[in-house]
């Protein structure tokens, strides 16, 4: 069975770092993806992560994660709150799925209280800042099932 968790970054989350610092903290995509690569590897697994700023790309991702991944953690950015064919893909996919968010997008504008893909994961994890990210691996761990 594969050890590798797919760390999924959608739209905008390249600009982590100078984007609304106020809401998305200081700490740069890069910086997130290291830390949660190293806390994966302490527990015997490896990342494989994929930033885009299009859709089909993180489609195309979901789907071969069924042939690499046992695990999604995916931060979808604002296709969390329109793409229902991302969540139509991780439908798809039979493994373990934690959707995360830096900010509390409940607590957001109201078309963020909307998510497509939260009736398709496993659980979600938002409001923690550079936290939800440990916190998204701390559940696949608790999720996890060792072969
Ligand atoms: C986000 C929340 C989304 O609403 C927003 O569009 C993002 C970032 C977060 O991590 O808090 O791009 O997913």
């Amino acid at each position: 069975m594969s050890n590798q968790i797919l760390l999924l970054s959608g739209p905008n989350l390249d600009q982590l770092g100078i984007r609304s610092p106020e809401i998305y903290g200081t700490e740069t995509l890069a910086q997130h993806v290291t830390r949660f690569t190293s806390g994966a590897t302490e527990h015997g697994f490896t990342v494989q992560h994929l930033q885009s700023n299009f859709e089909g790309d993180l489609i195309e991702a979901v789907r071969d994660a069924r042939a690499t991944s046992f695990a999604i953690v995916i931060n979808a950015g604002a296709l969390t709150h329109t793409s229902w064919a991302l969540a139509d893909a991780l439908a798809t996919f039979d493994g373990i799925k934690i959707e995360v968010h830096l900010s509390n997008p409940a607590a957001r504008e109201p078309y963020r209280h909307v998510s497509t893909l939260a009736g398709v994961v496993d659980g979600t994890i938002a409001g923690f800042g550079s936290l939800s990210y440990t916190l998204a691996l701390d559940a696949v761990r608790h999720k996890h099932t060792p072969a």
